[in-house]
């Protein structure tokens, strides 16, 4: 009887939270975000920086799960650029100590992940990640390889111009070898060489923190993107301000250079 009541109860909870996601006219099927403003945040509370990188990580999180929900089927989230090396040590320490414990807890997470069929995919450069961290970030691949409702990805190491670098190198390493020819060469095979190959080009890229760059984010994939900024700081950054970015992008109309 006990756990009828109980699974009663689950239930009207279950579809009590359905209930508070909302319907949108038009979703986009992929957005990126620039997980930016951690550490004024914690400037402002005179709290060290890496107190908001942990807090910006528990809203990376939240953010996450809740896109899932609304149904948002690709979501990039920049987490490190290349260029983030260039910050004091302890601190670039402190990022990968998070990074590190996000990834230790993939077997908590595995069974959330696994119901909302969410995976887990990391772009960006591999070569001068710590090796223990690129061991576990294979393995949090390998968990969730099949289970794709939805693919999250997290930009590690991530920066625009050197993953079109690469590209270029290794569709240049086929002409020489005569695989394929120059004249072959098309954006299309130049999309599919990116770590995002496959996947739709971003239809929208939120950044907080009232930054109005790309700080070197999705930089071939996102010419076509709209754009959403907001002056909230990332680990402020609510559901509240997804939805206003979702509302926003139902308005915007899209031409694509037609008319
Ligand atoms: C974003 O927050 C996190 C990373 C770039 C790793 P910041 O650390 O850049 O925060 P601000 O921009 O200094 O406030
Ligand atoms: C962009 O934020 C990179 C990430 C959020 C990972 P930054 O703080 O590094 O960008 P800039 O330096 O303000 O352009
Ligand atoms: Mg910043």
């Amino acid at each position: 009887m006990r756990s009828v009541v109980r699974r009663s109860a689950l239930l009207f909870l279950k579809l009590m939270k359905r209930n508070d996601i909302p319907e949108f006219s038009v979703l986009p099927k992929h957005i990126g975000i620039i997980m930016d403003g951690n550490g004024r945040w914690a400037k402002k509370r005179g709290l060290p920086r890496y107190e908001g990188h942990i807090e910006g990580a528990k809203t990376f999180r939240r953010i996450g799960e809740f896109a899932a929900d609304i149904g948002i089927k690709y979501l990039t989230f920049y987490a490190f650029s290349t260029e983030n090396w260039k910050r004091p040590k302890e601190e670039v320490d402190a990022i990968m100590q998070i990074f590190r414990e996000y990834l230790l807890e993939a077997d908590d997470r595995k069974k959330e992940n696994e119901e909302k069929g969410i995976s887990l995919r990391f772009i960006g450069e591999r070569k001068g990640m710590p090796a223990d961290l690129l061991e576990l970030m294979e393995n949090t691949e390998k968990q969730s390889r099949d289970k794709s409702n939805v693919i999250l990805n997290i930009a590690v190491n991530y920066g625009g111009r050197h993953e079109i670098t690469q590209s270029v190198k290794e569709i240049a390493r086929k002409a020489v070898k005569g695989e394929i020819s120059v004249d072959e060469i098309d954006e299309d095979m130049i999309s599919k060489s990116l770590y995002t190959g496959g996947i739709p080009d971003p239809d929208l890229i939120i950044r907080p923190s009232g930054e109005y760059r790309i700080s070197n984010f999705l930089t071939w994939q996102s010419a076509y993107s709209e754009f959403w900024f907001t002056d909230v700081l990332w680990p402020d950054f609510s559901e509240e301000d997804l939805i206003a970015a979702l509302r926003e992008f139902e308005k915007r109309n899209r031409r694509f250079g037609g008319v």
